[in-house]
C-alpha cells in the first residue's frame, strides 16, 4: 500500500450560528497517498470546501472551527498547530488553488512579482534568482513566451492562463500536497481539459499528492486514484476510482453517477437528478442523513445512522444495505 501523506481522522467542524454551533462536517476520515489523487465529490453544500479549509486551518478565518479530530501530516497534527506554525506549512508544504483564478491573483502586481514573492517568502530566494525561477515556473505550467508574460498583469491574461499562474505559485515551493478546490469550474471546457492534463503531468514530475475537490464526476473519472463521496457533511462512500465507477455501493453515489451528462452532442438527453435536496446541516434527518432521498429506504434507515461498512477491497459504504458486510 502506498505511503500516506495526509491522514484525517474524525474531523468534525462547525460554524457558530445564533449562539449555536452548526456542524459543517461530521467525523470525516480521509487518507491521501503519496503521488496519488484523491477526489472529494458531492453536491453543493456537502462540506467539501470546509474540509479543505480545515486542513489548511483557514476555517478559523471564515468564522468556523475544528471541533474534533486530527489531521496527520508528516508526523504532526495540523489540527493542533498554532496559526504561526501553519505559516510554515501553508503555501510551502501544502499548497492550495481555488476555483476563481482572478480572485487568487493580486491585480496590482505582475505575475512575475507574485511568483517571485512566494519564492522569497518561503524559500528565502534573492530577488534576481526568484525572477529567473518565476520564468522557469511559467514555462513549466505551459505558458508560452514566459519572458514576456512574467512582466504582465493578471488582467492581460486569459482565465486559463491565470489559473496556470496560480498553479505556478502553488508549485513554486514543490509542495507535498496540492489541494485544488474546483480548479476548473470557472473555465471553459477545452481549457478545463488542458488544466487537468497540466495537473496530471506536474504531479508525475514533482511526485506530489493531490486532493481534488469537484462536484463533477466526469472530472473525478479522469483524475482520481481514490474517490471519497461526501453527503451533508459526512463521507458516505470511499474506494478506488475504478470500484466507485464500476460498483458504486451507496445509493447517493449511484445517483451522482446517473447525473453525469450524456455524451457530447447527445442533446435532449434528460439529465437524471437525485430527487429532493441536501438538508441543512442544522436540521439533519434522524437515522441515515440520506434516507429522505433514498430509493432503497428501509425502516432502520429512518432510525439509526449507518456506520461505514466494508463492501470490497479498501472500499467502504455507510449504508444499511451492506449490513452483512464487515464494519469498517
Ligand atoms: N463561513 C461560513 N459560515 C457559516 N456556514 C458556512 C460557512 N462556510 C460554509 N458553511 C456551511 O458549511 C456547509 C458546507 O459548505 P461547503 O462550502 O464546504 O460546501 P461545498 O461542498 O464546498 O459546496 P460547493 O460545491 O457549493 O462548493 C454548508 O452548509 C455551508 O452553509
Ligand atoms: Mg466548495
Amino acid at each position: 500500500m502506498a505511503q500516506k501523506v495526509l491522514e484525517i481522522n474524525g474531523l468534525t467542524t462547525g460554524f457558530l450560528a445564533e449562539k449555536e454551533i452548526v456542524k459543517a462536517t461530521d467525523r470525516v476520515n480521509l487518507q491521501l497517498e503519496k503521488g496519488k489523487t484523491l477526489c472529494l465529490v458531492g453536491e453543493s453544500g456537502s462540506g467539501k470546501s470546509v474540509t479543505s479549509l480545515a486542513i489548511m486551518r483557514l476555517i478559523e478565518f471564515s468564522g468556523g472551527r475544528i471541533l474534533e479530530g486530527s489531521i496527520a501530516f508528516q508526523k504532526q497534527d495540523l489540527a493542533k498547530k498554532t496559526q504561526e506554525e501553519m505559516l510554515h506549512i501553508r503555501g510551502n508544504k501544502i499548497a492550495m488553488i481555488f476555483q476563481d483564478p482572478m480572485t487568487a491573483l493580486n491585480p496590482v502586481f505582475t505575475v512575475g512579482e507574485q511568483i517571485a514573492e512566494s519564492l522569497r517568502l518561503h524559500q528565502g530566494m534573492k530577488k534576481e534568482k526568484a525572477w529567473t525561477e518565476a520564468i522557469k515556473l511559467l514555462r513549466l505550467v505551459g505558458i508560452p513566451s514566459p519572458e514576456l508574460r512574467v512582466k504582465q498583469y493578471p488582467h492581460e491574461l486569459s482565465g486559463g492562463m491565470c489559473q496556470r499562474v496560480v498553479i505556478a505559485i502553488a508549485l513554486a515551493c514543490r509542495p507535498d500536497v496540492l489541494i485544488a478546490d474546483e480548479p476548473t469550474t470557472a473555465l471553459d471546457v477545452t481549457v478545463q481539459a488542458q488544466i487537468l492534463d497540466l495537473l496530471r503531468s506536474l504531479q508525475k514530475e514533482i511526485g506530489m499528492s493531490i486532493l481534488l475537490i469537484t462536484h463533477d464526476m466526469g472530472v473525478a473519472a479522469e483524475m482520481a486514484d481514490r474517490i471519497a463521496v461526501m453527503y451533508a457533511g459526512a463521507i458516505v462512500e470511499e474506494g478506488d476510482a475504478t470500484a466507485i465507477f464500476d460498483k458504486p455501493s451507496h445509493p447517493y453515489t449511484t445517483g451522482l453517477l446517473q447525473s453525469i451528462p450524456g455524451l457530447e452532442g447527445e442533446r435532449g438527453h434528460e439529465l437524471y437528478t437525485i430527487a429532493g435536496t441536501i438538508p441543512p446541516l442544522s436540521a439533519l434527518p434522524s437515522g441515515c442523513r440520506f434516507h429522505p432521498r433514498c430509493p432503497h429506504v428501509m425502516d432502520k434507515c429512518r432510525a439509526v445512522s449507518p456506520p461505514s461498512m466494508t463492501v470490497g477491497d479498501r472500499h467502504t459504504s455507510a449504508c444499511w444495505l451492506y449490513e452483512e458486510g464487515e464494519r469498517a
